[in-house]
């Protein structure tokens, strides 16, 4: 049942992107926002219309604020790549935005992905003013300095910290970069209900974090073919990991406790949310 699902929200969201991308001119830095937004899980995307879903709420409605996080995402992704981050060559099986046009339309087009995002989320359909003002206005803060950028921030002045991280730091660290985005996602359903985001919450914290080791440990172990990214980097890059500090075994049980403690948050939902379960077991036992 997952993996239809997950199949049939990334089929909504490409359709989606081709739609809005039609209307726009073809301008290099256009182009690449198009391009960044291909592929991918989407599971950021499907936690949005799949949270709305447990609520009652159809595509019709959540297909916007999936495309926006996908948007949001494929910017920070763009970012991250940049030589004077990451600096790496192939994403998502493919040259990155750098690599195939150059530094200067790989920023810009993340900083159009970023508007876009906004643009995205607050469309009319979405749902009643208010609801989508709580949208943005989360997204806004998930996606800024107290969110992604606070984490990415974190992860790049780790690589020339003279100590090593402390758990509590790579936590914080981790669920900032990575959880931020992850819990606006999975939040998303109850938001466009107006219902009590909170059992969602406690899951996409816990799934956040489970996430990002679950990509800490592809780095090390992965198949760069099967990933469609660079990876052995992280250990070279110096950067604050799970991996890092525990090891790779200690870091697969702490993530598959993560997903335990996640499951768990969504006892309330009975069966109904069994397809999230089913995506929290997935996130850690990915190839890509
Ligand atoms: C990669 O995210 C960046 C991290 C937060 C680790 P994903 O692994 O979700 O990337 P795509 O969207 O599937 O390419
Ligand atoms: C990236 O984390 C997180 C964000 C883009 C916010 P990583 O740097 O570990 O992601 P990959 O490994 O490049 O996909
Ligand atoms: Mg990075
Ligand atoms: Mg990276
Ligand atoms: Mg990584």
């Amino acid at each position: 049942m997952f993996p239809e699902r997950l199949a049939d929200c990334a089929a909504r969201i490409q359709s989606g992107f081709d739609d809005v991308f039609r209307s726009f001119n073809e301008l290099p830095v256009t182009r690449a926002m198009a391009y960044a937004t291909q592929g991918g899980k989407r599971l950021r995307g499907f936690l949005v219309l799949e949270s709305a879903r447990l609520h009652g709420i159809g595509p019709e409605q959540a297909l916007w604020p999936a495309l926006a996080i996908e948007a949001l995402h494929a910017y920070s992704l763009v970012h991250d790549d940049l030589p004077c981050m990451d600096d790496d060559d192939m994403r998502r099986g493919r040259p990155t935005v750098h690599v195939k046009w150059d530094q200067a339309t790989a920023v810009l087009a993340g900083d159009g992905l970023q508007s876009l995002a906004f643009e995205l989320v607050t469309r009319p359909v979405t749902g009643p003013g208010d609801v989508r003002a709580d949208l943005a206005r989360s997204l806004a803060k998930a996606g800024g300095a107290q969110g992604m950028v606070l984490g990415q921030a974190l992860d790049i002045a780790a690589e020339t910290a003279t100590d090593p991280l402390t758990l509590e730091q790579i936590t914080t660290l981790q669920a900032e970069k990575t959880g931020a985005l992850i819990t606006w996602s999975a939040c998303a359903g109850a938001v466009l209900a107006q219902a009590d985001p909170e059992p969602l919450r406690q899951y996409a914290l816990r799934l956040g974090l489970a996430f990002q080791i679950a990509d800490d440990i592809l780095d090390v172990e992965g198949d760069a073919t099967k990933a469609g990214k660079r990876l052995q980097k992280d250990a070279h890059a110096g950067k604050a990991t799970f991996v890092s500090l525990l090891g790779l075994d200690a870091s697969k049980t702490r993530a598959s406790e993560l997903v335990d403690q996640a499951c768990d948050a969504l006892a309330g939902y009975g069966g109904e949310a069994q397809c999230l379960r089913d995506a929290a077991r997935f996130v850690i036992a990915r190839d890509s």
